[in-house]
């Protein structure tokens, strides 16, 4: 029994973490679509100073980037982390959202090399919602997990 409450606390750990920067990274997504900034930086995955310092010029799209590495990396192990326990209820969101991931990082290329094509920047807008609830999901299920392993 102790040992499954600290599997869902390392859960619920992994998976709030991985929730705060994802809602950081899309609101910094936003702030540089409404501030018309999604140009500012030409190269994929990274900008052109890699992983120095930016210029103010492309400063919010390099922090949206390097944020994305962090918080996809975070993910991965969440969901690598639930499958080698074999947390069943959570085990599910976990692996939809790190297929999402993987896909909007790839619609982050293709919003890049299309020029901010609209379609594209709205499927990459969708895309961030669904893996923000497939994540959220994975949160409250780890959670639920406490809860049910301490009533019982
Ligand atoms: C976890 C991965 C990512 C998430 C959750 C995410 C989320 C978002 C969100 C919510 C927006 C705002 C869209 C809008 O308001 O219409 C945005 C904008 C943007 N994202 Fe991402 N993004 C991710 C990865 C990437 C990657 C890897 C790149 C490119 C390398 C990228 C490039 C962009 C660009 C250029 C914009 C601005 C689009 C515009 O100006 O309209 N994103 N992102």
């Amino acid at each position: 029994m102790d040992k499954q409450i600290s599997i869902s606390r390392s859960l619920v750990w992994l998976s709030f973490l991985s929730l705060s920067l994802l809602f950081s990274v899309m609101l910094l997504g936003v702030y540089i679509s409404s501030s018309h900034q999604g140009l500012s930086c030409p190269d994929w995955p990274l900008c052109p100073n890699g992983f120095n310092l930016p210029p103010p010029e492309y400063f919010f799209e390099h922090v949206h980037r390097t944020l994305v590495i962090v918080t996809g990396i975070l993910i991965f192990v969440t969901t690598l982390y639930s499958i080698k326990r074999n947390v069943k209820n959570v085990k599910k969101p976990a692996i939809i959202a790190c297929i999402l991931v993987i896909i909007q990082i790839l619609m982050g290329m293709l919003v890049v090399n299309s020029k901010l094509h609209a379609i594209l920047v709205a499927i990459h807008l969708s895309t961030g919602i669904l893996l923000f609830s497939a994540l959220l999901m994975t949160f409250l299920f780890s959670y639920r997990n406490i809860k049910k392993s301490i009533l019982f």
